[in-house]
């Protein structure tokens, strides 16, 4: 089963999994890192579930080494990270913290020992506080920030990280943190999200050309969620709504940032209905402890358009998960099959699909919902920090191994 399913995809397709910096490092103090507007955020009182933080996490970044040995282990070709701005800044510009830049140096060297390409993310969601004060993605100024940040970061490792994304998912930037305050740095202003939206726009485009300066041989491309939106139903009333929550979330950020880009990613995780009162929930529908729909035909549908409307050369699917509890996690590996099986009719449908990420390598700290929810192919105990690979770790690293 598992090798008819890999048969569908071409031999160099990469396998891999996806982290990020805050939601896996910990170590928020240490080795002269700055603060980030998620530190700040999730020691903020009612910010996020339980009162958890990021300041420990998976302690990834003292464990790095035996989190690499893992996904050797489970066979994975590629590994997405990111890497956390005020670690290497902590003054969001100016200063480098060459510790900080020593860490992510080990971790890529780490990797590739274990044949393990590195995809490296610029930008993960941790802004430098500092950077805050000065009014962060609202500020004029950011788009030089982020470039400042960039160049840094290129400039010690394009030497061995090939592929580069400058943001993650920036509609979730520019809206959850800017208009419905959800997450950090919590400000509830619809206007300000757009101006944010907009500088994040101009920050892919000097980070991008900061990052093919220092290193003109690697691909740069951006992160985006995509979901469909769908209307509730014919009526006009139903589909205008449904279109202009289109041209918000998906289209905006197709326009602007896939056009240069040498790659695209898809975060894919749901679909959405839309009628004219807003999201419409549907009823006895299978969904995941997010309360995310299960809709696997969801995701050929947004790597179909992103070809079909925007002729990106590479595609890959940046993230794929779903959340459940449990180490014995049959609804993991029913998501997982079914997501990697509509990736596959994509493929048969002519995507330039090149690899497949599963969010997320390790169970970690889910933003606003802490560590209540589980996302990871492996375990994590936050009390000893062990790691365990779940059923379906087992699964992935069976289906990765049927290729050989
Ligand atoms: C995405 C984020 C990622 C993770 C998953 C569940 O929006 O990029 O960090 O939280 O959702």
């Amino acid at each position: 089963m598992p090798a008819d399913l890999a048969a569908r995809f071409a031999p160099d397709f990469l396998w891999g999994a996806a982290t990020a910096a805050y939601q896996i490092e910990g170590a928020w103090n240490e080795d002269g890192k700055g603060t980030s507007i998620w530190d700040t955020f999730s020691h903020t009182p009612g910010k996020v579930s339980n009162g958890d933080t990021g300041d420990v996490a998976c302690d990834h970044y003292h464990r790095y080494r035996e989190d690499v040995a893992l996904m050797a282990e489970l066979g994975l070709d590629a590994y997405r990270f990111s890497v956390s701005w005020p670690r290497i800044l902590p003054d969001g510009v100016g200063r480098v913290e060459s510790r900080g830049l020593d860490f992510y140096d080990r971790l890529v060297d780490e990797l590739l020992a274990q044949e393990i390409r590195p995809f490296l993310t610029l930008y993960h969601w941790d802004l430098p506080d500092v950077l805050q004060q000065r009014r962060g993605w609202m500020a004029d100024d950011v788009p030089a920030w982020f470039a400042e940040y960039a160049a840094v970061v290129a400039d010690r490792l394009g030497d061995r990280v090939t592929d580069w994304a400058t943001l993650n998912e920036p509609e979730v930037v520019a809206y959850l943190g800017h208009a419905s305050g959800e997450h950090a740095p919590g400000v509830r202003d619809v206007g300000v999200a757009e101006q944010a939206a907009a500088n994040l726009v101009r920050a892919h485009r000097t980070g991008a050309a900061a990052v093919r300066a220092a290193t003109p041989d690697v691909s740069v491309g951006v992160v985006l969620n995509i979901s469909p939106i769908e209307p509730a139903s014919d009526d006009p009333a139903d589909v205008e709504a449904a279109d202009r929550e289109d041209a918000r979330r998906n289209r905006f950020f197709l326009d602007e940032l896939v056009p240069g880009a040498d790659f695209v990613g898809v975060n894919y995780y749901f679909r959405e209905i839309v009628g004219r009162d807003g999201f419409v929930s549907l009823d006895g529908v299978e969904r995941t402890d997010m309360g995310w729909e299960v809709h696997p035909g969801g995701l050929t549908e947004v790597l179909l358009r992103v070809h079909e409307e925007y002729h990106v050369p590479v595609i890959y699917v940046t993230e794929n998960g779903a959340a459940y509890s449990g180490l014995h996690d049959a609804d993991r590996v029913r998501y997982l099959e079914s997501h990697v099986a509509a990736a596959a009719d994509a493929v048969d449908d002519g995507v330039p699909l090149a690899g497949y990420f599963v969010w997320s390598l390790l169970d970690n700290f889910e933003w606003a919902y802490g560590f209540s929810k589980r996302f990871g192919i492996v375990h994590v105990d936050y009390e000893t920090q062990a790691r365990t690979v779940k059923t379906s770790g087992r699964w992935y690293q069976d289906l990765l191994a049927s290729r050989r």
